[in-house]
């Protein structure tokens, strides 16, 4: 059976930064409120001109240069967003053109901040099937376009980026399982309303705007990624202590540290970038494994768990000897 490896990774953040203290301006909160019942300290804002396939293709070459592999050999593109440049083509179409990366299938899941979880849960069983021995697996959003300024419980939340990593096949793990789920009767506590995204900053007439209930959804993160970290484990045959780096989903600083505490695991052997990035939805567990990545701190050989909760709601994981 052939299993996914990671070869490279890459990210990619918008040029500019929007402090809490900015935000403080313009909404009724506070520098001290976002830090701390979110850990956010700040987030990158992408401009008008720039658009989600911009940030994939950024960190998309990066995985690339990382993993040393020429796009043209690629035999599949996975992106996972919620904010395609357009309703059609999929992002990773656009992206495969612009990397050149030939007539393999590309196309885009979306699964908003699961987003890049479930297209590497699609990407991984593309491996084991047989067939595909080089992958790009790209989560990215510019979830800001999908935000309400005026509305002080979501704006201060979210930030733009993408993440990517390049998969190649190999006789042994690698990606050692992913653990998908969704439940869709929780629309209420979390949904955008209204119109639909449309280009580069433009959303169609009418607005669209996330709604989320935050304290509800909060709750029901928490109970959820407990239990996916105990299905992890328990597929793998796999104790808490075997766990090297737990690599979070980051949306508050205050669900990562419940994660951690239910896996026993001191916070110096989790990576948060939820302080500097905010919630980037789709971009924030491969932006933090990057980080993680090119800062030394994750080594070959070493077993990251990853997880990520979001709208749908939809949550799911993955088990990775790097
Ligand atoms: O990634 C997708 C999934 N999304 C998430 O995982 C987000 C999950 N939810 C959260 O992270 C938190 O629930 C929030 C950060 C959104 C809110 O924190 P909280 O501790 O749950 O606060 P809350 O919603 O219970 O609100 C507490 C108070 C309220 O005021 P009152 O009613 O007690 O007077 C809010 O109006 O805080 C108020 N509040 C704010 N105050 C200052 C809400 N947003 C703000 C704000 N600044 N930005």
């Amino acid at each position: 059976m052939s299993y996914p490896r990671i070869a490279g990774t890459g990210s990619s953040l918008p040029e500019r930064i929007v402090t809490n203290a900015e935000l403080a301006e313009s909404v009724d909160t506070s520098d001290a409120w976002i830090r701390e019942r979110t850990g956010i300290g700040q987030r990158h804002i992408i401009d008008e001109a720039e658009s989600t396939c911009d940030l994939a293709e950024r960190a998309a070459r990066n995985a690339l240069d990382s993993a040393r592999i020429d796009p043209a050999t690629l035999d599949l593109i996975v992106v996972g967003t919620t904010t395609p440049d357009r309703i059609y083509p999929s992002t990773a179409c656009r992206l495969q053109a612009r990397l050149g990366a030939g007539e393999c299938p590309a196309f885009d899941v979306q699964a908003v901040c699961t987003g890049f979880i479930y297209a590497l849960g699609v990407a991984e069983k593309f491996f084991r099937a047989g067939g595909v021995g080089r992958a790009l697996v790209v989560g990215a959003d510019t979830h800001s376009r999908l935000l309400d300024w005026s509305d002080r419980g979501t704006c201060v939340l979210f930030g733009d980026g993408a993440g990517a990593v390049v998969l190649e096949a190999s006789d042994s793990p690698g990606v050692m399982s992913t653990h998908l789920h969704a439940d869709g009767r929780y629309e209420p506590l979390l949904y955008v309303d209204g119109g639909t995204p449309r280009g580069a900053g433009h959303i169609a007439e009418g607005g669209a705007y996330t709604k989320m209930q935050g304290n509800d959804v909060f709750k029901v993160a928490v109970r959820t990624l407990s239990r996916i970290v105990d299905e992890t484990l328990a597929a793998n045959r796999m104790g808490k202590v075997d766990i090297d780096w737990l690599i979070p989903h980051q949306a508050n600083v205050r669900i990562i540290e419940a994660t951690a505490r239910k896996l026993g695991m001191s916070m110096d052997r989790v990576i948060v970038t939820v302080e500097d990035h905010g919630n980037t939805s789709a971009a924030s567990v491969p932006l933090a494994l990057d980080t993680a990545i090119r800062d030394g701190r994750v080594q070959r050989g070493q077993v990251l768990l990853l997880e990520a909760f979001g709208g749908g709601f939809t949550w799911g994981s993955a088990l990775v000897r790097y």
